[in-house]
């Protein structure tokens, strides 16, 4: 599967089979996320792997939809912004640019891997800093489930190249 493949294959997933997520895929997708790129190649981020059986019940607390916990795994990536770049002349921090961007790269791998996510940012903060054991440096940028997929896509039609892009 070429990185297209992928990018067309992939959409969010809000149904998982009860089965279980072989080592080496999930592997493959830290692996995506330990190189993806970050500004100044700070790294201000960490990946949790969080069980869904182990953690059902606070799980539901950060993001109520059942479809969530049918994945047998939860990933979350948290930035410490105080790590990230910060633009100097206004004083923008990078750090959830970065966060973001290895989420993508973890959902794509996921693809190839033939494994399903959705992209979380409805979630509760404070329980999933509670669950994660944060610190106040760090705080979570986004979630996704991983499993296998037992659900369609929904229709979720893109704008036209028109409409999106401008020459100037
Ligand atoms: C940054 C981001 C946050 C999102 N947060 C949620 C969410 O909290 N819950 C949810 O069900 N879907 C969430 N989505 C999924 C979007 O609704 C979905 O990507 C969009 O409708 C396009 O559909 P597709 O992913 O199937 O192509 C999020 C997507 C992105 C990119």
């Amino acid at each position: 599967m070429d990185v297209m493949d992928a990018m067309k294959t992939r959409y969010s997933v809000r149904g998982y089979l009860d089965k279980q997520v072989e080592e080496e895929k999930l592997e493959k997708v830290l692996e995506a996320a330990r190189i993806a790129p970050t500004g100044t190649n700070a790294q201000a981020f960490k990946v949790y792997v969080i069980d869904t059986i182990k953690n059902r019940e606070k799980l539901l607390e950060v993001y109520s939809a059942p479809w969530l916990v049918e994945a047998p795994i939860v990933l979350a990536v948290v930035c410490k912004s105080n790590d990230a770049w910060t633009r100097p002349w206004d004083s923008k921090n990078i750090g959830e640019i970065d966060a973001t961007i290895v989420m993508d790269h973890m959902i794509l791998e996921a693809t190839e891997q033939g494994l399903g996510t959705c992209y979380i940012a409805a979630f509760h903060e404070r329980p999933l800093i509670d669950l994660l054991g944060l610190d106040d440096e760090y705080h979570p940028v986004l979630l996704t489930p991983l499993g296998y997929i037992n659900a369609e896509p929904r229709g979720t039609d893109r704008k036209k190249m028109d409409d999106i892009v401008e020459y100037i």
